[in-house]
């Protein structure tokens, strides 16, 4: 529990609020069925104001020690109170309780000091865009 939304893990919210989330988040139109998704996750967290769904981060998994945090977002009226930072925190945890041993990530240059302060250390990686 944060001071501005609640925490949930595995908490399962419907593709309606999914969508919209990911869609204010990232500032364009995403849709799709994220159950798939969600069914073969490590641990996600949302955050919820009320029944708003405000927050989310998954943590995907290769079946063994690794970890990846993906989609990790905030709905843009949340933002800067701590929210991102706690979910990650308890998906870290979360992802340790469940026999990860190593967590990935990847993530924009401005996002640098925000994944830093969660204890994320610098690596080398490399990403490419497979569709258009
Ligand atoms: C990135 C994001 C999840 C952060 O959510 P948030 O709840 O606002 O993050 P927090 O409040 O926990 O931030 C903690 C600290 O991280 C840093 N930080 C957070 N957002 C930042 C940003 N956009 N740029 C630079 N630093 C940022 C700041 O140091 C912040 O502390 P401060 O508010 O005291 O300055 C949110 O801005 C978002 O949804 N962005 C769009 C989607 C996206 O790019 N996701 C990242 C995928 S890797």
């Amino acid at each position: 529990l944060t001071q501005f939304a609640e925490l949930l893990v595995d908490h399962t919210p419907t593709n309606e609020e999914l969508s919209h989330l990911f869609s204010r988040a990232w500032g364009e139109k995403i849709e799709g069925d994220f159950g798939p998704i969600l069914s073969r996750s490590l641990i996600h967290v949302c955050a919820r104001s009320g029944t708003r769904l405000v927050g989310f981060v998954n943590v995907a998994t290769d079946g063994g020690i690794h970890g990846f945090v993906l989609d990790t977002c905030v709905d843009p009226d949340f933002r800067r109170r701590g929210i991102a930072s706690a979910m990650v925190r308890k998906a870290t945890e979360g992802a340790r309780e469940r026999g990860a041993q190593w967590l990935h990530v990847d993530f924009e240059p401005h996002l640098e000091g925000f994944y830093r302060s969660l204890g994320f250390a610098p690596t080398a990686a490399g990403l490419i865009r497979l569709s258009p």
